[in-house]
């Protein structure tokens, strides 16, 4: 397990960006849950972070394409069909988390 932050930080701050090996992992709490995706919007590589989040899904602030928090596959399919994206690109890697002892680790 790779510790990442302790839970109280990420619910003071409600969203970070964590470096992990040659990626960025965006961390969310929501709703007493812990939900970790890469920090890569799969259009134009946008970070996610500065998205705005409603309901489980957090919105791209570039072009608003959607990335569920839960499942970090796209929300808004026409949107990313108004993209032309393809299959690989409608997802991004999603990390299973463990909070323990008040650390949020990566499993
Ligand atoms: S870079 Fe994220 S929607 Fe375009």
């Amino acid at each position: 397990m790779e510790r990442l932050v302790d839970l109280e930080t990420l619910i003071q701050k409600g969203k970070m960006k964590v470096p992990y090996k040659h990626r960025v992992i965006l961390l969310v709490y929501l709703d007493g849950e812990v939900f970790a995706i890469d920090d890569k919007c799969p259009h134009m590589s946008a970070s996610l972070f500065p998205g705005k989040i409603e309901g489980d899904v957090i919105y791209c602030k570039d072009h608003s394409l959607g990335i569920s928090l839960k499942t970090g596959e796209v929300a808004n399919q026409n949107q990313a069909d108004f993209m032309r994206l393809d299959e690989y690109s409608r997802s991004v890697k999603k990390y299973p988390i463990i909070v323990k002892d008040g650390v949020v680790f990566l499993k």
